[in-house]
């Protein structure tokens, strides 16, 4: 037996420590939370995509009474860029989230396991790596790929 052990950067950085590419996609991600869909959870996330050649492509997460049918946040922007604009590299994607208490503060976003796999996947596809920005009150997380965010992804 061995023990494998993975480990992922992650740079911890204020918001005014951000580029300004990187400050207005985080302010592009907060304003889509305003667009998102979440009479259920009241839990209003946020994502924007910035392409190559500096276009921005928000989503926001989609619910439904089938509670599985809906979609959260970060598909929706990188499906919609993807369709969009299919030949134009992903070069970054920030992530904000709002609750009743406004921006979460507890926490920064962490996107789930199916957002990860398409983020992966996306980078494969275009062969550069995302820059992932977790955004929380305070701080955003930033990671310099999704594939650190995914060890192990699946792929066949
Ligand atoms: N959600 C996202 O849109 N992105 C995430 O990274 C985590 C969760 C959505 C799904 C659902 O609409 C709501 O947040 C509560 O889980």
């Amino acid at each position: 037996m061995k023990t494998l052990t993975i480990e992922t950067p992650i740079k911890v950085y204020a918001y005014d420590e951000l580029n300004t590419e990187e400050r207005k996609l985080t302010e592009s991600a907060l304003e889509a939370t305003h667009r998102s869909y979440a009479p259920y959870s009241n839990f209003h996330v946020g994502a924007a995509v910035l392409l190559e050649d500096g276009t921005i492509v928000t989503g926001t997460n989609q619910e439904n009474v089938a509670y599985p049918s809906g979609l959260c946040a970060e598909r929706t922007a990188l499906f919609y860029a993807n369709s969009q604009y299919p030949d134009k590299a992903v070069k970054a994607l920030a992530i904000v989230a709002r609750d009743v208490d406004g921006v979460t503060n507890r926490y920064v976003i962490s996107p789930c396991g199916a957002c990860r796999q398409v983020m992966v996947e996306t980078e494969k596809r275009f062969g550069k790596p995302i820059k992932v920005l977790l955004c929380g009150a305070e701080e955003v997380y930033v990671a310099e790929s999704a594939s650190s965010l995914l060890p192990l992804s699946f792929e066949f």
